[in-house]
């Protein structure tokens, strides 16, 4: 199992941040006290999501505006600032993996 292990003010609640598990990109989100983590690279073309827009649970992919709920990885809208694009490219709709986050006092470790 790879993992990482971060300090929790680390992750500010509502600002993600980029980690690396063994080369691949992850997002950690705070969100009410709770943490999440998901896979940073979008699904649609690669962009870093943790330079996106965090609302509630929904992170919003800065190139073409992919929504991804942090909770699940589920895609909530796919190329939403390109909605022609969307439509025509939503054969490759694909959520994010999902890591766990696990607290322990000021510890936080994501795992896959
Ligand atoms: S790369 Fe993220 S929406 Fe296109």
């Amino acid at each position: 199992m790879a993992k990482i292990t971060l300090n929790t003010s680390e992750i500010p609640e509502g600002k993600p941040k980029r980690v690396e598990i063994e080369g691949k990109g992850v997002l950690v989100a705070r969100r009410s006290g709770k943490f999440y983590a998901i896979g940073d690279k979008c699904t649609h073309m690669g962009c870093s999501l943790s330079e996106g827009t965090l609302e509630g649970t929904v992170i919003t992919c800065p190139c073409h505006g992919t929504k991804f709920n942090v909770t699940n990885g589920k895609v909530t809208v796919w190329v939403g600032k390109y909605p022609v694009l969307g439509r025509l490219t939503s054969f490759m709709k694909k959520d994010e993996p999902v890591y766990k986050a696990t607290v322990e006092g000021e510890e936080i470790t994501i795992s896959d």
